[in-house]
């Protein structure tokens, strides 16, 4: 039987895939578009050892800091950690449309702006790029990514003002922006996140200045760190009987307030006010609260330290320099 001669170039195709691609098989999970980008990146990056096991022959969906999609097959995170890295995020990861998680952590050499390329991933759920060393603006174009219920961008050099558009970002759980060299207000937009939930917002060691935006007193945060910028003026509306917040850092500021009427909420675990130009009495309210942390070392307050509830159970650094505090732990009012 004579086989038809137009099959043989299909059967040579076949074979000469088979022999070129060992791993070729049903089972390879790894979408080919994904592969490549994922090629382009490591190529961008220096072929560094951190993607060694990136090996073309291979299925993607097993390589070394990436996830795919149980469903879909494409891949969902990209997770670089630790790595001995240099040079700058590259605009491929914007070709990674499924991506859901991305991560640049611990990254010392890892340097250049927020790649533009990010605005293109609006599935993204959690965006973290830390300690690392990006320069540059925080860019407005983040808060197109709806989706984003983590913007990690703590531990880098970014410079310029917070974007106050990122209130409008519906699904935020955290901002941290903490330890960068930020500029300019807290947006007031911050006291209207448009979610259902309110972030936990980290803006500790930057140089924000001006006054807290009174608008942050409508929200119901649970956690703050405003610590070591140039903040002032008066943040009692922070406070309230009302109010579900647990942790409060506004140390190292200078904020100037009577801290007398302030009445807190029982939610309040932790309150950490050293370094300000806090002034007035401790109120008595503060020894109602089952609070595991308290300093207001470092200000103008005066008066006896309310004795019970826990204020005793810290010692004298949690109430040292001021202008005339006094009572358990410190010495006795005279
Ligand atoms: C970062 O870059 C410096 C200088 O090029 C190099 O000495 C260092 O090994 C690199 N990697 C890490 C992880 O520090
Ligand atoms: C990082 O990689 C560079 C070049 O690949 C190498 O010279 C350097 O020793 C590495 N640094 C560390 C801390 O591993
Ligand atoms: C940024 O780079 C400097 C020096 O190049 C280094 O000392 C510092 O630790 C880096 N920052 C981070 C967060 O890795
Ligand atoms: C957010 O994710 C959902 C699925 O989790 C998706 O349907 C939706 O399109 C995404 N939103 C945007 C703005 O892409
Ligand atoms: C919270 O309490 C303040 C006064 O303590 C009051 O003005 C405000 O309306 C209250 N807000 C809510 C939502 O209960
Ligand atoms: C904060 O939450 C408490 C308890 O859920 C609620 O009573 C209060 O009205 C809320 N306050 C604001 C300002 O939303
Ligand atoms: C309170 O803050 C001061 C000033 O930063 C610090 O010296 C002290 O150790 C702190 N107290 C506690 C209990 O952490």
């Amino acid at each position: 039987m004579k086989m038809n001669s137009s099959f043989l170039p299909i059967i040579l195709l076949s074979l000469f895939l088979f022999l070129s691609f060992p791993s070729f098989s049903l089972s390879v999970r790894c979408n080919p578009k994904d592969k490549q980008v994922l090629l382009q990146i490591k190529k961008d990056l220096g072929n560094p050892y951190h993607l060694a096991s990136w090996d073309p022959n291979t299925d993607c969906c097993y390589w070394y800091v990436v996830k795919c999609d149980r469903k879909t097959n494409r891949i969902n995170a990209l997770t670089v950690f630790q790595a001995n890295i240099s040079g700058q995020i590259p605009a491929a990861v914007g070709d990674l449309p499924y991506l859901e998680i991305l991560q640049f952590h611990h990254i010392t050499n890892l340097t250049g702006t927020i790649q533009p390329t990010i605005a293109k991933l609006t599935n993204l759920k959690q965006l973290r790029l830390s300690f690392t060393n990006l320069t540059g603006q925080i860019p407005e174009f983040l808060s197109q990514l709806k989706n984003l219920t983590l913007l990690e961008l703590n531990y880098n050099q970014f410079t310029g003002t917070i974007p106050s558009s990122f209130s409008q970002l519906p699904n935020l759980l955290a901002i941290h922006l903490d330890r960068n060299k930020l500029t300019g207000q807290i947006p007031e937009s911050f006291g209207k996140f448009k979610g259902g939930q309110i972030p936990e917002l980290y803006l500790s060691h930057n140089s924000l200045t001006g006054p807290v935006p009174r608008s942050l007193g409508d929200l119901n945060f649970t956690r703050l760190d405003f610590s070591r910028n140039k903040l002032e003026g008066d943040v009692s509306f922070l406070f309230g009987k009302n109010k579900t917040i647990q942790d409060i850092d506004l140390s190292r500021n200078t904020l100037e307030f009577d801290i007398s009427k302030l009445e807190f909420p029982e939610s309040l675990t932790s309150l950490d006010l050293n370094h300000n130009k806090i002034y007035g009495r401790l109120p008595e309210g503060l020894k109602d609260l089952e609070l595991q942390y308290l300093n207001v070392s470092y200000n103008r307050l005066c008066g006896e330290i309310p004795q019970g509830g826990k204020l005793q159970s810290f010692d004298v650094y949690s109430y040292l320099h001021n202008k005339c505090l006094c009572g358990s732990p410190l010495p006795d009012c005279k």
